[in-house]
């Protein structure tokens, strides 16, 4: 009889993995993620009570102490180990401070590209417990400034090749008392100080961490920049907490320290920064970087360096697939790929054409406290479902009128959760664990972002802006963007700041800014409705003139439409929905219509341009 119990027990318990497989098939997944996850929060648990605090900083000098002569980063050519990664940092941190006379608690803006000297300078601002903006480098005039101002920056660094746009707002930054650095040797220039010589000089003995002694887990680490949806971009407050949220993405994704990653996305966005960099200086890995994204010399740097990990946004993946197949097309020793906006379509093509790579898809806003992470690798999906997430931040899809461009309510004024299933607009509650600490020296924009009143009286949510879809076993699948922004290119574009640029050329009275889907490409360029003034004419040139001077290239429209008058709502908002549905297409569309033609200007849009973009023959 005991015999027989015992049996039976042992029988179920041999079963259990079954049952719980058939249950769920992705139970051991679930269950991995669960153990990283717990892992994650006791070790940031830890960083907390850490007194003095544990900074990103302090981690890349336990690593530089561990392991001074790895190399750290390989660029163009040059490789530099943690040890010198180290060194150099000093000397920019000792010549800062002499120079710029920083304190702890300065914000200094780095304008600068994907360099070496990118990652030395704000390694520097950290020792000195400073806090880096980083600027946009495509960024110029008026949207510069504006980045600039919103930090209160009180000294700029800028890249030797980016002198020219600093020198156009020059007047303007030493009205304002702002200090200038250039990162190159003597500059002629009246208000900038070269930067290049005094880092020479300077000792490279490591700074005291008296220095940034009252640094802690909330104290302002970043200032990184994402579109506005009114006029200019944001500055989004980055804190020590958040960093170490999003660098530790990377175990989840399963990087490990002996891998390499290629960074060649921006630093200045926290795709590149966040996820990239300070997660390998959390993993302790040798990074290859590179200036920008290069189709043709991809996968011969992957080869070259023995890149094990890759980051990517859509786009680029589809570029990837897009270049002419080569026999070498497998030979990479790159296993693991970290980023966001690939689509399903794409997906396969990578994995069939490039081999067994883990494609690990991600969803989260720099400024935003969701996210998700498709730790199963499942084609198509964002992310998972997970209840040990929706636990520590709960979050819901609601229903979204994009008409109205507002959350539906019901008859007591709630918002509605939509059935499993079905497209809603994702917000995820405020609260201690999961803050949103807005943007900076802007509390409209800030307060924009929230959701009062979602479920209960007085609650409230931050309002991703993303259309998801969840499906019956958790998978998350993005639908679309809501409201003023689209993407292009990987950037989001803010369709109002576009439309403020058009306004002042002169025959322009009206603008009304959105995105058309191109067949073929990641995301949405840049389509503008215009209604001009009385009596005058489409001046293309001026408009051309305008874009090109104001806008980076991304954010152009690509195509504009001429119309008698604007459509707006019922609340006198600009109709957008419907007319990115009507897309760029003359046979369809009976307004008048121009084409941006690369480094030429605005030309008559016809049918003939309309096929080449649409067999692909010109690509966008
Ligand atoms: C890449 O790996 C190969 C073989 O594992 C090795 O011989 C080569 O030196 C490595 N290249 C670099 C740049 O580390």
């Amino acid at each position: 009889m005991i015999e027989y119990i015992l049996y039976t027990a042992l029988a179920g318990l041999a079963l259990l993995p079954l049952l719980l497989y058939l249950r769920n098939p992705y139970f051991l997944q679930d269950l991995s993620y669960a153990i990283t996850a717990i892992k994650i929060g006791v070790q940031l648990g830890r960083f907390k009570r850490q007194k003095p605090f544990y900074s990103i900083l302090d981690c890349f000098l336990e690593k530089v102490a561990k392991q001074p002569q790895k190399t750290f980063i390989l660029f163009e050519g040059s490789s530099y180990t943690y040890g010198q990664a180290d060194r150099e940092s000093n000397r920019a941190a000792r010549a800062l401070s002499t120079h710029a006379r920083l304190a702890a608690g300065d914000t200094v803006a780095l304008f600068l590209g994907n360099e070496p000297q990118f990652v030395w300078t704000w390694l520097a601002l950290a020792k000195l417990g400073c806090t880096a903006s980083l600027l946009n480098y495509n960024i110029r005039s008026k949207s510069l400034l504006h980045c600039f101002s919103c930090c209160e920056a009180k000294v700029l660094v800028a890249g030797a090749d980016l002198r020219e746009a600093v020198e156009e707002v020059l007047p303007t930054l030493k009205e304002q008392g702002v200090r200038v650095f250039l990162l190159g040797e003597a500059c002629d220039v009246e208000g900038i100080e070269s930067l290049s010589d005094k880092i020479q000089q300077a000792s490279d003995q490591p700074l005291s961490p008296q220095l940034r002694a009252n640094i802690n887990l909330k104290s302002p680490a970043l200032y990184i920049y994402t579109s506005g949806t009114t006029g200019l971009p944001k500055a989004a407050l980055i804190n020590h907490e958040r960093i170490w949220m999003a660098s530790f993405l990377q175990s989840i994704a399963g990087m490990r320290s002996d891998d390499i990653i290629y960074i060649y996305l921006p630093l200045y966005h926290s795709a590149g920064f966040l996820m990239g960099l300070c997660g390998a200086i959390e993993k302790g890995t040798t990074v290859v970087l590179r200036r920008k994204f290069s189709a043709s010399h991809f996968w011969n740097d992957c080869r070259k360096y023995n890149v094990t990990v890759i980051q990517y946004i859509g786009e680029i993946m589809h570029y990837l697939c897009n270049i002419p197949q080569r026999d070498n097309d497998r030979d990479h020793k790159v296993r693991l790929a970290l980023g966001n906006g690939i689509r399903a379509d794409t997906w396969a093509d990578f994995l069939q054409r490039f081999g067994d790579i883990r494609i690990c898809e991600c969803y989260g806003a720099t400024e935003g406290n969701i996210g998700f992470v498709n730790y199963i690798g499942k084609v198509g999906a964002i992310g998972k479902e997970h209840f040990l997430h929706k636990m520590g931040c709960p979050y819901a899809l609601i229903r979204y009128n994009t008409e109205k461009e507002e959350p539906v309510r019901d008859s007591r004024g709630f918002c509605i959760e939509v059935p499993r299933g079905e497209t809603g607009l994702l917000v995820a509650k405020i609260g201690k664990r999961t803050p949103f600490s807005g943007y900076a020296k802007n509390k409209q924009q800030t307060e924009k972002k929230k959701l009062t009143d979602v479920f209960v009286k007085g609650d409230v949510y931050f309002n991703s802006g993303d259309l998801l879809r969840i499906d019956s076993e958790g998978f998350v699948y993005f639908q679309d963007r809501i409201g003023d922004t689209f993407r292009w290119k990987g950037e989001n574009v803010a369709t109002t700041e576009v439309a403020d640029h058009l306004l002042m050329v002169d025959c322009i009275e009206e603008a009304n800014v959105y995105g058309v889907k191109v067949p073929g490409h990641e995301g949405r360029i840049g389509m503008a409705a215009l209604k001009l003034k009385e009596n005058m004419d489409f001046d293309d040139k001026a408009a051309y003139q305008q874009v090109k001077n104001s806008l980076p290239s991304y954010a152009r429209p690509r195509f504009i439409r001429l119309q008698d008058s604007l459509v707006v709502t019922g609340t006198f908002k600009q109709m957008k929905v419907k007319l990115a549905e009507e897309g760029f297409n003359p046979a369809v569309i009976k307004d008048r219509m121009f084409y941006l033609e690369d480094n030429k200007g605005y030309t008559p849009m016809t049918q003939e341009i309309f096929n080449s973009i649409a067999e692909g023959r010109v690509r966008l």
